[in-house]
């Protein structure tokens, strides 16, 4: 090939400062793998409809693969005047084989070569995460086992609400990350389509055969319009905000149990192998691990943003301003799957100081609804008994007793209609136990719940 490589039309090489600023293969090497398995699947096709021999075929088959093995062993130089991986890859083939090179780019540009690139990477991602999801999942159940009846309050604005079992606190993890699981399978139908073979932005007038190309490459379909795919990144979009789904869930678990490791919480203790000290204060055991977690999901975020940004106002069909997003979703990706990895043992190994939390989980008069419902259940209005059982938590502050520890004359005198019977909702155990809704933290239905998620955990395995 001549050194003006852009080809004939060119009568200048190309400015060395747009090749530092242009040139993408110092990140876009990451997709080196996917580069070289799209271009086999590629020159098998062209095979098949005859543009190539089936000589040349084997030529380029066996060159990619030998660039692809230089590649994983760290071999390959990549040059930045070659600008992209897609470039870098194809020259080299080109350089070692010569002329049956030289047909590999037939019927495809680096407009679709970069998005079906992109789209294999992405999906080999969802499912790596999707993984690591589920080892997280697998860890609160096992908590769950670990913190068997176990109450803990439950808060709404940070004010002690209602108890509720610790396996419930769990469980609820594992629905937030179940829709986040949700989320990546949807998301992969839209990413597991074929753009290959659009080419530039109108397709190409030789008779390829793009359904060979996406059964070779597990697509499920392909893209039914050049234009379109030519210049949309949606799928990245869309897996980088259920990314950004994941990181805000990570981030309120890490903020919840950053509190609960306080002295002033005494909730929960983190296995000193996943603290960190302080270099100046003795006693220390920081919970880094954790405010890394929270903190993370901020270049998460900025990485969804950026990509809105990125793609808003385009005109059809590529723009170069596409190439701005991979660095974006990579990071993403990694940070994710980095916080994923490292929650995973921290879930399974913090101990629940269970001491702590029943020694002062009378406080907050957590069952002080379960007594108002009991009362509506014998037919006073919620509003009348929303009052009468405010006055009593007022009685029990001035006492400073319990609900459980007023006399049975308070009871009488707030409403005829309570005998002795209230004390089998009063205190956090039989409160817990007078749940009944579906979904709720009562103690059969969370049970029920844990086995549900043992045996859908272990189907998965
Ligand atoms: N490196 C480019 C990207 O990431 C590949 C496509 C370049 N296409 C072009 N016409 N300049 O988007």
């Amino acid at each position: 090939m001549s050194d003006k490589p852009w080809g004939g039309a060119f009568e200048q090489p190309t400015d060395q400062l747009l090749e530092q600023f242009s040139e993408s293969v110092s990140f876009d090497h990451r997709l080196s793998a996917y580069d070289v398995r799209g271009s086999i699947a590629h020159a098998r096709m062209l095979a098949a409809v005859g543009v190539l021999t089936e000589s040349e075929r084997d030529e380029i088959v066996t060159g990619l693969s030998d660039i692809a093995a230089e590649i994983a062993a760290g071999k390959f130089e990549f040059r930045a005047a070659l600008e992209d991986v897609h470039m870098n890859i194809e020259r080299t083939l080109v350089e070692r084989i010569g002329d049956a090179g030289r047909k590999l780019h037939t019927g495809r540009s680096r407009n679709d070569q970069v998005s079906t690139d992109f789209r294999l990477w992405i999906r080999d991602q969802i499912d790596h995460i999707d993984a690591l999801l589920a080892n997280l999942q697998r860890a609160f159940v096992h908590r769950t086992s670990l913190d068997e009846s176990v109450i803990v309050p439950g808060y709404t604005h940070l004010q002690r609400a209602q108890p509720v079992l610790a396996a419930h606190y769990w469980l609820a993890y594992c629905e937030k990350l179940k829709r986040d699981r949700q989320r990546l399978t949807d998301c992969r139908r839209r990413v597991n389509q074929l753009p290959l073979g659009t080419a530039a932005m109108a397709g190409t007038t030789i008779p390829i055969d793009r359904q060979m190309v996406a059964d070779e490459l597990g697509f499920e379909g392909v893209v039914a319009n050049s234009l379109d795919s030519s210049s949309d990144r949606d799928f990245a979009l869309e897996f980088a905000y259920v990314l950004t789904q994941i990181a805000l869930h990570l981030s309120g678990w890490a903020e919840e149990w950053i509190l609960w490791c306080t002295t002033e919480f005494n909730f929960l203790k983190l296995p000193d192998a996943f603290c960190t000290g302080s270099s100046i204060m003795p006693q220390k055991k920081n919970p880094d691990g954790l405010e890394l977690i929270r903190g993370k999901t901020a270049r998460v975020v900025g990485n969804l943003q950026s990509l809105i940004t990125l793609t808003k106002g385009l005109p059809m069909a590529y723009n170069r301003d596409l190439q701005e997003d991979k660095e974006r979703v990579f990071d993403s990706a990694d940070t994710v799957a980095a916080c994923l990895e490292l929650a995973a043992p921290m879930v399974a190994g913090a101990e629940l100081q269970c001491e702590s939390i029943s020694s002062g989980i009378d406080s907050g008069y957590l069952d002080a609804t379960t007594l108002m419902e009991y009362l509506i259940s014998v037919g006073v209005p919620q509003r009348t008994a929303h009052e009468l059982i405010g006055n009593l938590v007022a009685t029990a502050m001035k006492k400073d007793c319990r609900l459980a520890d007023l006399p049975i004359e308070e009871f009488q005198a707030a409403h005829a209609s309570l005998d002795e019977s209230v004390y089998e909702v009063l205190g956090v155990d039989r409160a817990v136990a007078a749940f009944r809704s579906t979904a709720s933290t009562n103690p059969q239905m969370v049970a029920e719940q844990v086995e549900l998620w043992k045996k859908k955990l272990q189907a998965e395995n």
